[in-house]
């Protein structure tokens, strides 16, 4: 990868941060969603609510824009019982001109045990970190660098889908459904920290990894992802058993790198045409929000192969069990 990450391969997450999917063994990425699937039956409750984070606080800090991430993490919270504060960046002293490092220890000041991160620069969580160390801290996406949790609720989607598939318990069948797995990432992967999180996931899982994309959006170090780079798109296509679409990010300039978002549906969307290419049984996947017409035609998007919908609704077991996790062995609040 193109970012160095702790030296050292985290067996499990329980009572460390989220930082980044690159720092975790296979082990440790199983743990959590075997974990997240006993919390999808929380889900399905009629009172949603289980007391695992009574008494704790979590801080919900997004400094970058998000609507699934910020929602399912404070929904996970809360469906754990925490007491969640939520700060509304655009109307907070950040605007002042508060840093990054004063705010946080003005909301640890109040007494918390947790902060979910959103930040547009890569490294801030990591950084966030080394300011309250006495404080988990999970990284809800650092600029280009990491989205774990995105990493994770993708990976147990996939897991999820092919094991109803097959009749299987999914948490019975720890990585093995990965083994051999041709996914194919679409897209911009040089701005993104989904591709990022996502090809650690699936590779550490044992799945096979292309990406595909224009020269321009890729990065220079892709060779050294372990992944390959598809020659032919169409063929790519039909070699897929998952194919996931990457959002073309205009905030961080992808328009100046295609030369028209136009050309670029015309070389790498999902039409309905090149879908056509797919296995029957192949899964489509975006982490949304969604350029419909752009990088997916709408109608791929709601079609029958598109798992879209249930990558947000997992957000939330997901996040549930890297909260969990994550926040294990903490004491009382301050
Ligand atoms: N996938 C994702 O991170 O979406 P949001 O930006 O809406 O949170």
């Amino acid at each position: 990868m193109d970012w160095i990450d702790g030296g050292s391969v985290m067996q499990s997450i329980r009572g460390q941060n989220l930082l980044s999917l690159s720092e975790l063994s296979k082990e440790a990425i199983v743990e959590v969603l075997d974990i997240a699937e006993s919390f999808v039956e929380v889900n399905q409750r009629t009172i949603k609510k289980v007391p695992a984070l009574k008494g704790k606080v979590v801080a919900s800090l997004f400094f970058e824009e998000s609507t699934r991430t910020r929602l399912s993490f404070e929904t996970a919270a809360k469906r754990l019982s925490a007491d969640v504060l939520s700060l509304a960046i655009a109307s907070s002293s950040v605007k002042k001109g508060e840093s990054l490092r004063d705010t946080i220890a003005t909301v640890d000041a109040l007494g918390i045990d947790a902060v979910i991160l959103r930040h547009a620069s890569s490294g801030a969580a990591e950084q966030v970190s080394r300011y309250v160390p006495h404080v988990r801290v999970i990284n809800a996406g650092d600029g280009q660098h990491q989205h774990p949790t995105q990493g994770l609720l993708d990976a147990f989607t996939i897991r999820q889908t092919l094991a109803a598939r097959r009749g299987l318990n999914s948490s019975e069948t720890g990585a093995e459904l990965f083994v051999g797995l041709k996914i194919l990432i679409v897209g911009d992967i040089r701005h993104s920290r989904v591709a990022r999180s996502d090809i650690a996931a699936y590779r550490s899982l044992g799945a096979e990894v292309m990406v595909a994309g224009p020269p321009t959006l890729l990065p220079q170090s892709v060779a050294q992802w372990g992944v390959t780079h598809a020659e032919n798109f169409e063929e790519a296509l039909r070699w897929a058993d998952v194919v996931g679409l990457l959002r073309l990010q205009r905030e961080r300039g992808t328009g100046s790198f295609v030369p028209t978002l136009n050309e670029y549906t015309a070389t790498y969307g999902l039409t309905e045409e090149r879908a056509a290419l797919l296995k029957p049984e192949a899964l489509v996947m975006h982490p949304g929000p969604m350029n419909r017409g752009i990088e997916i035609d709408s109608k791929v998007a709601d079609g029958p192969q598109a798992i879209i919908e249930r990558q947000v609704s997992n957000g939330v077991p997901v996040r549930m069990a890297v909260l969990y996790l994550s926040m294990a062995g903490l004491g009382g609040s301050k």
